[in-house]
């Protein structure tokens, strides 16, 4: 597939794959045909066997500012649901490897929620996060009101969506929805750096993993304590696990294969 909105590099670095939003002019507006870009692209870099992490980014000015309103303007309702454009932000919450959002300057509406459906959140000082969709007389319809909630809590949540206030990289690090700030002239490289560390595991263990982390959000406890438990066990039918455990007793560095 051709995309015209994104850009991707499944070599990026070793085991790295790149995804970079590219509307620059539009900060990065996420319109249908950029959603479903993204989506084929995640699914493609699932199944090569070469990639073991993703990162998303956009540029130094929006990570993404939000839906893009003017495809949106005139739809009624009947399209909206027809269109059901929400579907392929469910597909990209099944990628099974794990995903860094490289944020920096904007990262609204969408843009935020797509930040918060990847895995981890690598921001630049300048990062601007926010849910501002009440000011243009909606909600927020991709996870803003459920996954942010989960991630800062009701009073800042609630604050966010019924304002619209922009919250900094910095408020954002102690409200717990990303995981580093770091100077806008390295946020990407970070991200990288995060991503290489990653991608050191064993890609079997951090996908058994990950799901597991995912399945606390939708699962009581003893329901999730089971799942974990039987990912646990997973991981000893991998070769990566012998391979992981002689390398300690042998007092060197493990060499995965994903195997
Ligand atoms: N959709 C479509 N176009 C957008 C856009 C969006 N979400 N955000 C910015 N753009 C466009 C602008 O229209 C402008 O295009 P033109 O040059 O053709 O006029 C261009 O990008 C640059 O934007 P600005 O001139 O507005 O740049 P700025 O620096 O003055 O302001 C901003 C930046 C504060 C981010 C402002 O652009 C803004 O408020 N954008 C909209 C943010 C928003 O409301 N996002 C939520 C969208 S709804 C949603 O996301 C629903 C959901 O849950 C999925």
């Amino acid at each position: 597939m051709q995309y015209e909105f994104i850009l991707v590099e499944p070599t990026f670095q070793q085991h790295i794959a790149l995804i970079r939003l590219n509307r620059p002019k539009e900060l990065n507006a996420l319109n249908l045909q950029l959603m479903q870009e993204i989506k084929h692209a995640l699914s493609e870099l699932d199944q090569n066997e070469e990639v073991r992490v993703i990162v998303i980014t956009g540029n130094e000015k929006a990570f993404a500012a939000g839906a893009d309103i003017k495809q949106m303007e005139n739809r009624t309702a009947v399209d909206m649901l027809m269109i059901d454009q929400f579907e392929t932000w469910d597909q990209i919450r099944k990628t099974k490897k794990p995903i860094i959002a490289a944020v920096s300057g904007f990262a609204l509406g969408g843009g935020c929620e797509l930040a918060m459906t990847c895995d981890m959140i690598v921001a630049s000082e300048t990062a601007k996060f926010g849910q501002p969709e009440i000011k243009i007389g909606i909600m927020p319809g991709a996870g803003g009101t459920q996954r942010l909630t989960r991630a800062v809590g009701k009073a800042l949540a609630m604050e966010m969506v019924l304002t619209g206030r922009f919250i900094t990289a910095d408020e954002a690090m102690d409200a717990g929805l990303i995981n580093k700030v770091v100077p806008e002239e390295v946020y990407l490289d970070e991200a990288v750096k995060m991503a290489k560390e990653i991608a050191q595991m064993s890609p079997i263990a951090a996908r058994l993993a990950k799901e597991s982390v995912l399945k606390a959000f939708e699962s009581s406890l003893q329901e999730g304590l089971y799942f974990e438990r039987k990912n646990f066990y997973m991981c000893f039918a991998s070769e990566d696990q012998k391979e992981g455990m002689k390398a300690f007793v042998e007092k060197r560095k493990p060499i995965f294969k994903g195997k």
